[in-house]
């Protein structure tokens, strides 16, 4: 592999912009092979060179791939105009290439993938791969007795949007709410709360627990994030990959 200039490489992983690497690699944060490096234009081959910052080490594999609890003040978007995004939750040295797989509406919480990897973020979202998401919600009002049979039939909604199948389940009651959870193999706008909508509910509290057969990290307090591992990652392209109609 070429060599190429050290603020290069470190922008390339995500650590800032050539502008702002620069700065960390003057201040002796970086090293190099265990060597501290202070010259930006110092040359590394990003398949053999060891680099850390801050004594962590830097990846150079091309896709970054974290899970976000995320809080519900935070939208689903790298930039906003009114909001702060889900991006805020990570160092601005970080912020750079990453992006959030699909949405959580802003009131919305729970699992967030986020990641640079465009190819990974189409699989899990093609609607032709299925890849199913789990909600667990607090819905008021009184749902239709036969919800669970409409939603296995695939609903349609007010606006004659069609609905693939569904699971909806009943958990239980809780301070005069009815909690549930809906099983999605698609990824329509505001698709859960349109969908409780349909049965004649409405969702006070929406929280996305499992993509696929990756599951919201129990110790991840609210706004806390953490990288995938490698099994994580390699299960989910595994399982876009598997489910993908077009290959059947
Ligand atoms: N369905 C919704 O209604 N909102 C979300 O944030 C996700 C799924």
């Amino acid at each position: 592999m070429a060599k190429e200039r050290l603020d290069k490489a470190l922008a390339s992983v995500g650590c800032g912009s050539r502008k702002e690497v620069g700065f960390i690699i003057k201040s002796g944060r970086v090293c190099v092979n265990g060597q501290t490096v202070k010259d930006p234009s110092f040359r590394v081959t990003p398949s053999e060179d060891k680099l850390t910052l801050d004594s962590k080490d830097l990846r150079w594999r091309i896709g970054r791939y974290y899970m976000l609890n995320k809080p519900p003040d935070l939208v689903s978007a790298c930039v906003d105009n009114l909001h702060e995004t889900v991006l805020s939750v990570f160092p601005q040295s970080q912020r750079r290439g990453l992006f959030p797989v699909g949405r959580l509406d802003k009131n919305t919480e729970g699992l967030l993938i986020i990641t640079d990897d465009g190819g990974f973020c189409h699989a899990l979202m093609s609607p032709r791969r299925h890849v199913s998401k789990v909600y667990e919600a607090l819905v008021e009002g009184k749902l239709d007795l036969n919800a669970p049979e409409k939603f296995k039939k695939g609903l349609v909604l007010a606006d004659s949007t069609v609905c693939l199948p569904a699971e909806l389940v009943i958990l239980g009651e809780e301070n005069g709410l009815t909690r549930i959870k809906v099983t999605l193999h698609e990824g329509k706008h505001h698709q859960v709360k349109r969908m409780v909508a349909a049965v004649g509910g409405h969702v006070e509290y929406l929280k996305r627990i499992s993509v696929g057969s990756l599951k919201l990290d129990e110790t991840l307090k609210i706004g806390e994030y953490r990288e995938l591992t490698d099994d994580e990652v390699n299960m989910l392209k595994n399982e876009a990959k598997a489910n993908d109609t077009k290959k059947k």
